[in-house]
C-alpha cells in the first residue's frame, strides 16, 4: 500500500472547487494550549497523531491572515517581509501549493500574530488554521468546520484544534486517509477559567515540535508508556471539564505535560525543552499550591510555562508573577 499524499486529501475535500485567479480572503484563528497533549504521529505525511488530545483556545491571542493575488508569492509576518528561501516562507507556500492548480494566482500573505512565534506558544497552530480559513473564504468554498480542521492538520497537527474557540478535542481516528481525524468543539463554557502565559524565553527553539516528536517516537523507550498515559489523562480531563472540576483538571493537565516531557528525556541524546527558569517557575507554582492557591502548570515544546487557574486566584497569581499575561478564554472580545 502506498502512503496517501496530502494533495489527494485536499482533492477529496475540495472536489471541483478551485482557488479563483482573483482569490483574496481574511481570517482569524486563536492559538490553543493542549491540556492533554499531542505527541507522536502514526502518519508523519498527513500528521495523523498516535493519540487524541484536548485543548483550550486562547481567544484574542492568535493569528490574523489576509491574502490577495500578487506578482509573486510573498509572506509578511508582523509587517516583516520574509526572504523566499526563509524556512517559514517555504513551509507556508508548500502548504498553499496543495490548494493551487494551473491558473491559481501567486499570493501575498500577510500574517499578524498576537503570540510569540516559535517559542512553544502555539503560533504555528493559529497561523495554519487561519490560512486554511482565509483560503476557504478566498475560494468561496464554505467548507465544514471538520473539513477545515482536517486541512489545517496537514499544515501543523495542533492547527486542527485552532479552527475553534473554547474547549476542543482532536480525535486521532483510525482511517489511513485521516478523514476521521479532526477536531471538534466540546461546546462547553467555563467563564471563570484563566490561562496565564509566562514568556520566560522567546528565542526561536533549536528543535521544532515536528523533529522533537519524531525523535521521541523513534528513540525513547519511555514513549511506550505514552499512549496508555494519554488514554487515562484524556478521559479524566474531559470529565473534569464537563464537571467544571478545576482541581481534577489542573492535576491531570500538569501531570500529562510532565509525562510528555519525561518521554523526551528518554531520547539519546536526551531532549529537554526546559530551561532553569522553567524549573524555577514550576517550583513556584507548586509552592503556591502548598500555600492554598489552586494553580497548575503546563508546558509545550519550549521553555515557557502556562499557568491554569480560576478567576478567584487571579490577584494571587499576578502578585506571584508580575509579568503574567492573563487570558480569559471565554470572554467576549473583538478578535
Ligand atoms: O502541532 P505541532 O507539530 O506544533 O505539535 C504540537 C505539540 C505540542 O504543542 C507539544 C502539544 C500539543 O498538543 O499542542
Amino acid at each position: 500500500m502506498f502512503a496517501l499524499k496530502k494533495t489527494e486529501i485536499v482533492q477529496k475535500i475540495l472536489g471541483e472547487r478551485v482557488l479563483p485567479t482573483d482569490a483574496s480572503g481574511e481570517a482569524y484563528a486563536p492559538a490553543n494550549i493542549a491540556l492533554c497533549k499531542y505527541w507522536g504521529k502514526r502518519d508523519p505525511e498527513l500528521n495523523l497523531p498516535v493519540n487524541g488530545s484536548l485543548s483550550i483556545s486562547l481567544q484574542e491571542r492568535g493569528t490574523r491572515v489576509s491574502m490577495a493575488p500578487s506578482e509573486r508569492d510573498t509572506l509578511l509576518i508582523n509587517d516583516e517581509l520574509l526572504a523566499a528561501d526563509d524556512p517559514k516562507h517555504v513551509r507556508l507556500f508548500d502548504f498553499i501549493d496543495l490548494f493551487r492548480v494551473d491558473s491559481a494566482p501567486a499570493l501575498r500573505v500577510d500574517t499578524q500574530s498576537s503570540i510569540p512565534i516559535a517559542a512553544g506558544l502555539a503560533s504555528s497552530a493559529s497561523a495554519f488554521a487561519a490560512v486554511v480559513m482565509a483560503l476557504d473564504r478566498a475560494g468561496g468554498w464554505n467548507l465544514f468546520a471538520r473539513e477545515l480542521s482536517i486541512l489545517a492538520r496537514m499544515g501543523s497537527g495542533s492547527a486542527s484544534r485552532s479552527i475553534y474557540h473554547g474547549f476542543v478535542e482532536w480525535h486521532p481516528g483510525v482511517l489511513e486517509n485521516g478523514m476521521d481525524c479532526f477536531a471538534e468543539s466540546l461546546y462547553l463554557q467555563w467563564p471563570e477559567l484563566r490561562v496565564g502565559l509566562l514568556a520566560l524565553n522567546t528565542d526561536t527553539k533549536k528543535v521544532g515540535s515536528r523533529e522533537g516528536m519524531n525523535r521521541t517516537v523513534r528513540e525513547s523507550v519511555l514513549y511506550q508508556c505514552w499512549p496508555d498515559t494519554v488514554s487515562r489523562d484524556l478521559a479524566e480531563i474531559r470529565t473534569a471539564v464537563q464537571e467544571r472540576d478545576f482541581t481534577r483538571l489542573g492535576a491531570a493537565a500538569e501531570s500529562n505535560a510532565c509525562s510528555m516531557h519525561a518521554t523526551m528525556l528518554g531520547c539519546r541524546p536526551p531532549l529537554l525543552y526546559w530551561l532553569p527558569e522553567t524549573v524555577e517557575t514550576l517550583h513556584r507554582v507548586w509552592g503556591l499550591r502548598n500555600d492554598g492557591v489552586s494553580a497548575y502548570a503546563t508546558m509545550d515544546a519550549g521553555p515557557n510555562v502556562k499557568v491554569l487557574f480560576l478567576e478567584r486566584e487571579e490577584s494571587a497569581l499576578r502578585e506571584a508573577f508580575p509579568l503574567l499575561d492573563v487570558i480569559q478564554p471565554f470572554a467576549s472580545v473583538e478578535v
